[in-house]
């Protein structure tokens, strides 16, 4: 696999995003998905999997949760692309077992609870979503996390046993709300009220001059935690 990876590495090198997702779809046919939260990164890969017509799903992993802007985006980005994006819902009775045994708001109350919430609602309809596939594309950026920025644009995800592709890996902020900008593509209203990474909503809040990208998700927990399990990065 590591040969696999580092092959790949190399081939997109020098390829636009259009370039990678059809060497992608070609080596790989049927086994391309692309999982979106309708944030600013994931509305610009929407864009070159649908405008290009690159035969890629995209799903998204509803929470139950997501903010009613986020909702929105959903619904205009349906519309603008004549298309319906899959979602994926976490298992009812866990989540009813979740609330009755700890609240409905138990996140705030500790770490373990909070990862609890995150495994129930993503990791674990993530997992259904990815089986069979053979790669997993995300909006991941380097400029997000220091963590993220360690990363490579193709990674083996040993959870799920997965490539992991990140396509706009390098684009700036500026990049990416330019593209949406100048393109009419819909993207969350709250990205012009203070929120560059949205989440579940009693999860984000907005952050303020000279904070980092990620302070407003987990807020109350320490920055080491700042990861809900959909990206483990070793
Ligand atoms: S998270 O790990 O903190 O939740 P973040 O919000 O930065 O992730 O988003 C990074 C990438 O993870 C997105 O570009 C998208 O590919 C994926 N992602 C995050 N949340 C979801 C979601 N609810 N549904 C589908 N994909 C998601
Ligand atoms: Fe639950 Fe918050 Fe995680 Fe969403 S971000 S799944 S509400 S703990």
């Amino acid at each position: 696999m590591e040969i696999e990876i580092a092959t790949l590495l190399t081939e997109i090198e020098k390829l636009t995003e259009k370039e990678i997702l059809e060497l992608l779809i070609k080596r790989y046919p049927h086994k391309v998905v692309f999982s979106t939260s309708f944030g600013m990164e994931d509305q610009v890969i929407t864009d070159f999997i649908l405008k290009n017509k690159i035969p890629v799903e995209i799903f998204t992993l509803d929470t139950g949760r997501l903010f009613y802007e986020t909702y929105t985006t959903w619904e205009n980005t349906n519309e603008y692309y004549h298309t319906e994006i899959t979602p994926y819902y976490p298992d009812a009775k866990a989540i009813e077992r979740y609330v009755k045994d700890n609240g409905v708001n138990a996140f705030y109350n500790s770490v373990p609870l909070r990862q609890a919430c995150c495994h129930i609602r993503k990791v674990e309809p993530l997992k259904r979503a990815l089986a069979g596939n053979k790669v997993w594309i995300t909006g991941l950026r380097a400029e997000q996390s220091a963590n993220r920025e360690q990363m490579k644009m193709v990674e083996w995800d040993e959870t799920n046993h997965i490539i992991k592709v990140h396509l706009l890996l390098h684009w700036r902020t500026e990049q990416v709300l330019s593209f949406l900008r100048k393109n009419g593509i819909p993207y969350n209203p709250l990205h012009d009220k203070g929120y560059p990474s949205i989440g579940c909503a009693p999860c984000t809040r907005a952050i303020r001059e000279g904070e980092d990208f990620r302070d407003g998700r987990w807020w109350w927990e320490s920055k080491t935690n700042k990861e809900c399990g959909l990206h483990i990065h070793k």
